[in-house]
């Protein structure tokens, strides 16, 4: 199913790495060997400074840009440094990741702040991409579930099962980030399953058509078994969306 009824997409976290050449570079060479796109989705979420050159390099490709991050508040105002999902829209993205473990542990953010930000990212016409996943110790303790069940409720539970129609989950297990320790697709595809069957007790026909991507040292060498399960519909790509060979193998094993 997963390389059936949904479109899967492979999205490039490049989280803070590059600089302008490079990210040049790389756009360039991703442009070149995408093709037509077709079978999966190609997204790349560079850092904010680069989004509006992205937008550009990336014109009459069927390649995709998101951020990120994104500020939760909705209206312009005094709020230094923020950027705001209008700001985001402006200059060509369509998705934002909010949610990351790596803004939840490093930058205290809290479920109900990610409820906030994925708010402010769907009022501003754009795709959240919410990430969840569990601690190597909550996954030790036997906590998966709840964790994972407890940080998609938070959106479920505020927004209900509709701003899920116009998202994108990412299961992104924490011991699994940037280790070289990858889920087993065993391992992956029982929580994905886990997602889609919290949002089918609200709405069957909102989570059959959910995206749910995996994330946490995807390289071309894992990507394929990953992508061959049921509930697995693409990738949320860190380390390895920085080399384009390789994430264009990881695509390639998407639209298989
Ligand atoms: P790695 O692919 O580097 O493990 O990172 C995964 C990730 O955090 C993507 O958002």
């Amino acid at each position: 199913m997963g390389a059936g009824m949904r479109t899967s997409i492979v999205a490039g976290n490049w989280k803070m790495n590059g600089a302008f050449g490079e990210s040049r570079d790389l756009v360039m060479a991703l442009a070149a060997g995408v093709g037509e796109g077709g079978d999966a989705e190609m997204l790349l979420c560079p850092p904010f400074v680069y989004l509006d050159a992205a937008a550009r390099w990336l014109e009459s490709t069927p390649i995709a840009l998101g951020a990120q991050d994104v500020s939760r508040e909705g209206k312009p105002g005094a709020y230094t440094g923020e950027v705001s999902g209008a700001m985001l829209a402006d200059v060509g993205c369509t998705h934002v990741i909010v949610g990351h473990s790596e803004r939840r542990t490093l930058y205290g953010e809290t479920d109900d702040g990610v409820v906030a930000k994925f708010r402010a990212v769907q009022a501003a016409g754009l795709v959240p991409i919410l990430c969840v996943g569990e601690t190597l110790a909550e996954r030790e303790e036997g906590h998966t579930a709840a964790v994972v069940t407890r940080q998609v409720g938070a959106v479920l539970d505020t927004l209900g099962a509709d701003a899920l129609g116009e998202a994108v989950v990412a299961y992104e297990p924490v011991w699994a980030i940037g280790t070289g320790r990858t889920a087993t697709p065993d391992q992956a595809q029982e929580v994905h399953a886990l997602i889609r069957a919290l949002i089918a007790v609200q709405d069957a026909t909102i989570a059959d058509g959910l995206r749910i991507l995996y994330g946490g040292s995807v390289k071309g060498a894992n990507a394929a078994e990953l992508f061959a399960r049921e509930d697995i519909d693409g990738g949320l790509i860190g380390g390895a969306s920085l080399d384009a060979a390789e994430f264009l193998t990881i695509f390639h094993a998407a639209t298989g």
